[in-house]
């Protein structure tokens, strides 16, 4: 059977929603288990398929992996006893990628296909690969499959070229367990990697100076376990924000880190919402036609290219000429053709969106298709809109990032419900792991 969403438009969110823990975080400290030699219980952990992905990978590699309760995830990493990580599941998931940095670090040998993930054009791992080299290592890729091995890790200077979240999980991944102080120039500063910066330093690690550009992490020789509760998911909760926002509605965002949320909040007020922040939580309200503005994407502390295709949906429907350039992706505007055959008059030319927004005329509800996870939020939000019904095809790369997403919406008055339609089987990947 193959799944989609089918949303009808209008109505006005109201009410409170709950966020999960980040994604993002999540993908990242799973692998990062393969570096203890003791038991990690991990809380918070969110109910969406890439977590149960790269969960499922480590069981298949021989973790002991198993659900405490709904959020809690216990992971005992010392059944891994090969370096290699050559499944199927690896190439469905761009977070795989973090096996080769938790890998080394333990093994300092990595065998890992390369990793898939949104497709946003080229997604180069020369910043990974140039980390493991300064650390001592020689990496090859060939066939597919990058291999990388050290005689041994010797702490080292790693200067980014560029600003990579990737690269810089994996230079700490890889650099957590080395021999002397390794120092990560030009570090990406996300919440998530100061997140992962402190899983490890629960573990034992000398780590200081995550979410500043310049990370020093003294070698320890070993990590045991720990209990550690990842942080709320930026992007869920900007995304619920756009949706009260579009809907111009009220709704009260909890379980939040204010402070992660601060450029989504400035161009929200930008273009007229009003939003109250308070210790754990924002509300997000809306009652009037909203502004065009305009964004660049950055790395954090700017803009979050996870939040540009939601922000063009609800400059879709703002008053004026909006302008979006992408500045981390190379081709980050493919769903426009999706939510063009909604009403929405975007243009792309390059790195740069150009939004004629209808000031608070709907958009028609289609058939349309979810490109990627956050294009397919971005849809869902152009539908909660729309006059009339859209139907979401495609809509597993939704599953991959947002927890009950079905529910949460209808919690706050949106009509949207899954529907199963004859095709092909859809991939089972409930969190039985
Ligand atoms: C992560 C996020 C993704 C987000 C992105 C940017 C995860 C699992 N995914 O992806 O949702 O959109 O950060 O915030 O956390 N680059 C290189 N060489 C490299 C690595 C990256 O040139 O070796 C370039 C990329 O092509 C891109 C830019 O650096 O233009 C940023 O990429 P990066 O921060 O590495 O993104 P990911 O970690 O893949």
């Amino acid at each position: 059977m193959l799944e989609k969403f089918v949303v009808r438009g209008r109505n006005r969110l109201r009410g409170e929603v709950n966020i999960s823990g980040a994604k993002n975080a999540a993908v990242a400290i799973i692998p990062a288990t393969i570096l203890s030699d003791g038991v990690c219980t991990i809380e918070n952990i969110p109910n969406i398929n890439d977590v149960t992905l790269i969960a499922r990978i480590l069981k298949e590699m021989g973790a002991d992996v198993s659900m405490v309760d709904k959020t809690t995830m216990k992971i005992d990493s010392n059944g891994i006893s090969s370096p290699v990580a050559t499944c199927e599941s690896v190439k469905r998931i761009r977070a795989s990628s973090y096996l080769l940095g938790a890998l080394l670090g333990k093994f300092h040998k990595a065998k890992v296909l390369s990793p898939g993930g949104c497709n946003f054009g080229v997604r180069p791992i020369d910043q990974h690969l140039k980390a493991f080299s300064s650390l001592g290592a020689k990496c090859k890729v060939e066939s597919g499959v990058i291999d990388i091995k050290a005689e041994k890790l010797i702490g080292s200077s790693v200067y980014m070229d560029t600003v990579s979240v990737g690269a810089t999980i994996n230079a700490l991944l890889a650099s957590v367990k080395a021999e002397g102080t390794t120092v990560i120039e030009n570090a990406a500063k996300e919440p998530h990697i100061v997140d992962l910066a402190n899983f490890l330093n629960s573990m034992g690690a000398d780590i200081m100076g995550a979410g500043t550009d310049s990370i020093k992490i003294k070698g320890v020789k070993k990590l045991g376990g720990t209990t550690y509760s990842i942080i709320p998911d930026q992007i869920e909760a900007g995304t619920y924000m756009v949706a009260s926002a579009i809907t111009s509605g009220d709704v009260l965002i909890k379980n939040v880190i204010p402070k992660h949320l601060e450029s989504i909040t400035a161009k929200l007020e930008e273009i007229g919402a009003e939003v109250t922040v308070f210790s754990e939580a924002v509300r997000v309200k809306a009652s009037n036609v909203l502004k065009k503005c305009t964004i660049k994407t950055m790395a954090h502390p700017g803009f979050p290219t996870d939040m540009q295709p939601q922000f063009a949906s609800l400059l879709s429907v703002s008053d004026g000429t909006s302008i979006i350039t992408e500045g981390v992706w190379e081709n980050r505007f493919k769903y426009v053709e999706e939510l063009n055959k909604m009403g929405a008059n975007i243009s792309v030319e390059g790195k740069v969106a150009v939004i004629e927004g209808t000031a608070g005329k709907s958009l028609i509800g289609a058939p349309v298709k979810a490109i990627d996870l956050r294009a397919g939020a971005a849809l869902i939000l152009a539908a909660l809109t729309c006059e009339g019904k859209t139907t979401i095809d495609n809509i597993e790369q939704i599953e991959r990032g947002y927890e009950d997403i079905v529910f949460k919406l209808s919690s706050l008055g949106g009509d949207i419900k899954k529907v199963f339609v004859p095709g092909d089987e859809s991939l089972d990947l409930e969190l039985a792991l």
